[in-house]
């Protein structure tokens, strides 16, 4: 295996290696990709060995435009081309009915056997090109191992996957961070089934009602996006996620810990006050896409055997803060403490 520049002798190696079969991480603007056509059944159920990944929980395919939406989905309603003509390409994946008859079709083993598809134009140059020269659909989940923190520079790809993929294609570290708002056109009204980079106040304002899945909100409800029932993007520490309303509150409370074993990810400017325990700001708290865009690369730096148990500001639910808190939520196994 060997990582790849991004010249266009590179991209076009990249674009062989997915149409002969074979897997590729992939920069994206949200998380890396682990890539391999969608149209190769043994490509697709390495991509599950691979990550260790359940095998009832669908892959995203990753087109190169709007144009793909009629080649490889049915009843496509108009809403999904203004949506893909505004975000795309961008972090919005689009779940809407699978065409399963006619020409080749994306098979069984990308969709768990669902009715659906789930498909987003990703908004990375390189990778855009790569799928652009292999002609296929790129089924790609996240390319870390199931259950740990997604992956958002080449180096954790690295960690996770070396000897497991023919290549890495290094596209730097991600912009977003986190991975893409999921949104069920299938449903009225639309459903969102993961909060991601493009908000559920912009798709409100598109689209007019938007429901957010009652699985993401409620406990006890099953999420409809299979992936998003598994416990996730965890590190090996405990987690504590406290809401307060400002730094001090934080800081009583994390005096409160014992010291040993303990880290603490704040907010940048907020470093100071926890003597004796290890800290680590991941962004901005009134600016959370610099929160998204660091929060899992922070929760693998802190994936360390001497660090037990992680205490976390959370920021509000709202814009990007809504995905930055469910992902939190879903490491820390569900609970969130109000100060
Ligand atoms: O930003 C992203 O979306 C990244 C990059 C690589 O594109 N991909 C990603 O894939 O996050 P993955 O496999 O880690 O998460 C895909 C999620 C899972 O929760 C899965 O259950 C859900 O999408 N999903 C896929 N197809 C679906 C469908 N037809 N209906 C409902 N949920 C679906
Ligand atoms: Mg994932």
């Amino acid at each position: 295996m060997k990582t790849l520049l991004l010249t266009p002798a590179e991209a076009e190696k990249a674009a062989s290696i997915l149409r002969s079969g074979g897997l590729v991480a992939l920069p994206t603007e949200t998380v890396y990709g682990l890539g391999a056509s969608a149209l190769e059944e043994e490509a697709v159920k390495r991509i599950f060995e691979v990550k260790g990944r359940p095998q009832d929980n669908p892959l995203i395919i990753h087109v190169a435009g709007p144009e793909a939406l009629s080649e490889w989905c049915e009843a496509v309603p108009e809403s999904a081309y203004v949506l893909a003509e505004r975000f795309w390409p961008g972090p919005l994946t689009l779940v809407l009915r699978c065409r399963k008859t006619g020409r080749p079709y994306i098979p069984d083993r990308v969709t768990a056997g669902l009715d659906t598809v789930a498909v987003r134009c990703p908004d990375h140059p390189a990778t855009l090109e790569v799928i652009r020269l292999a002609g296929v659909p790129v089924a790609a989940p996240s390319a870390n191992l199931s259950g740990k923190p997604s992956t958002t520079t080449a180096l954790h790809c690295l960690h996770d996957l070396e000897g497991k993929v023919e290549a890495i294609l290094d596209g730097g570290p991600c912009r977003v961070g986190l991975e893409s708002t999921i949104l069920d056109l299938t449903v009225t009204p639309p459903r969102v089934l993961r909060p991601g980079g493009v908000t559920l106040e912009q798709l409100r304002e598109i689209l007019g009602e938007v429901e957010l899945d009652r699985g993401l909100v409620l406990p006890g409800e099953t999420p409809k996006a299979p992936g998003m029932k598994y416990r996730h993007y965890a590190p090996s520490a405990e987690l504590t996620l406290v809401r307060c309303g400002d730094a001090e509150a934080f800081r009583r409370y994390a005096k409160g810990v014992p010291d040993q074993g303990t880290a603490v990810l704040c907010w940048t400017g907020e470093e100071d006050g926890f003597p004796g325990k290890q800290v680590l700001a991941y962004g901005r708290g009134d600016e959370p896409e610099t929160l998204a865009a660091h929060v899992f690369a922070a929760l693998r730096e802190l994936d360390r055997p001497e660090i037990s148990r992680i205490l976390v500001r959370c920021p509000e639910e709202n814009g990007v803060g809504l995905a930055v808190v469910n992902r939190l939520k879903k490491a820390a196994g569900g609970k969130i403490l109000c100060l």
